[in-house]
């Protein structure tokens, strides 16, 4: 049986190791892991949502506090419609994030950033191309445009002088999104250099509906390369969600696909952004602790451990120091629910808010603990520690297992 170091993506001149690691949104996906896989010479991720945040967590920048002061005023209106990303301080957060990783990068694999359409922030379409444009000015290897149909985005890009040099990617859960996004770019004459096909069992959020379970990724990945032979296009297509061994990514391999996107098995690693108490969580959850629900803002089922604080939490919704989530026209699903709460419960100190969340600040806080189907099993990756506890594993262990493992073995850190 063969290994996926058997295999390499090309990608224009360059070979890989056909592994990429997922973008995990709002610094799960920390550019240490991201820089691990470009030097171990696959392809890393980091993650543009929340990017303001993550600059002041990385560079002591002061972007949030100063757009919450800028807001304050605003605190107890529920009507969110004037609340505004400064476009130039959105570029700089974004030129902070990317541009150092970039200098830090080493060996000869790429880092990618992954873009979240969904990600609003009550000017879509503006905000969107100054997230883009930065990270390209930014010298980022590539982008992957995901959760959302990106239909636009291509154009929004169009005339950036690294438009045709940098990697552009998508993520879709289905042959007809690839078939509307291919329709829709075409006119930009650029095909996208690979597509991330994205199954039901992945972490964040999901593009299938409550009906997820009655897909499988095998089935939709052998339609899109069907389609893609048939239409002679030669896009490299990338399978992600249950992934969860080298033997798993080989089949893939074996069977047409170009490389794995692979995230559950690194969010255990030194180099991941969660907390270790967090870390500690996901290792210790049994599949029944694991369930996919509504309660994002943004519509799309979400995969997360039950246990997750933000479930039920009922915090007053923080858009003046956030507000990515913020639709066109300043609305929110959580914003909607909080206030209905509120209401419903007048003079109450606390509320809980059931169906919604406040994904922002629970993302920020790292509060939503959202995973792949497989992360039961991670306890099967490593060794429990004489407290009870599990060794953390380094990303390098886990992407070299990936790397050259057969016959579905994991191996354990030394
Ligand atoms: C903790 C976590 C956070 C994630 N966040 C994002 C995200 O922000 N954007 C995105 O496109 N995919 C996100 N994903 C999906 C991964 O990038 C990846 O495609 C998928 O989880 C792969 O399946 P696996 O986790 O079973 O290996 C996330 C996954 C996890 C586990």
């Amino acid at each position: 049986m063969k290994r996926v170091d058997d295999f390499r993506l090309t990608l224009g001149e360059r070979e890989l190791v056909p592994i990429m690691i997922g973008g995990m949104g709002v610094d799960i996906s920390t550019a240490q892991l991201a820089l691990e896989g470009a030097r171990l010479g696959g392809i890393g991720h980091i993650s543009d949502a929340m990017v303001p945040a993550v600059s002041d967590r990385r560079f002591r920048t002061h972007f949030v506090k100063e757009k919450a002061k800028l807001f304050k005023h605003n605190a107890a209106n529920p009507d969110k419609s004037k609340i505004q990303f400064d476009l130039g301080r959105l570029a700089e957060a974004t030129q902070n994030h990317v541009g150092r990783t970039m200098e830090a990068k080493r060996g000869d694999g790429l880092i990618f950033i992954n873009c979240m359409e969904k990600l609003t922030m009550n000017a879509p379409k503006e905000t969107l191309r100054v997230r883009l444009r930065s990270a390209l000015d930014a010298g980022i290897d590539g982008i992957t445009l995901s959760a959302g149909l990106h239909l636009g985005s291509f154009a929004l890009m169009e005339d950036h002088p690294r438009f045709r040099d940098a990697k552009l990617g998508i993520i879709v859960s289905s042959l007809r999104a690839l078939q509307l996004f291919l329709r829709k770019s075409g006119r930009t004459h650029r095909l996208p250099d690979y597509v991330v096909v994205e199954g039901p069992l992945a972490g964040g959020h999901l593009g299938f509906g409550m009906d997820w379970a009655s897909y499988d990724l095998r089935t939709i990945t052998d339609e899109i390369l069907r389609y893609l032979q048939a239409e002679k296009l030669a896009i490299p297509i990338i399978p992600a969600g249950g992934i969860f061994t080298g033997s798993d990514a080989a089949l893939f391999l074996e069977t047409g696909a170009a490389a794995v996107q692979v995230a559950t098995r690194f969010t255990v690693t030194n180099e991941c952004g969660l907390p270790e108490d967090v870390k500690q969580e996901y290792f210790k959850s049994a599949e029944e602790d694991i369930e996919v629900n509504l309660i994002s803002p943004t519509g799309y089922p979400m995969r997360m451990l039950k246990s997750s604080p933000t479930i039920g939490a009922g915090i007053r919704p923080n858009c003046e120091a956030y507000g990515y989530l913020l639709d066109g026209s300043g609305n929110c699903a959580y914003i909607t629910a909080y206030n209905r709460e509120v209401a419903a419960h007048p003079g109450a100190k606390k509320v809980s808010v059931k169906d919604k969340t406040c994904l922002c600040t629970a993302m920020r806080n790292f509060d939503c603990w959202t995973c792949g189907h497989n992360a039961y099993r991670l306890k099967d990756t490593s060794r429990r520690l004489a407290d009870g506890s599990y060794a953390l594993l380094t990303a390098e262990h886990v992407f070299r297992d990936y790397q050259f493992s057969t016959e579905g073995r994991i191996a354990l850190p030394g």
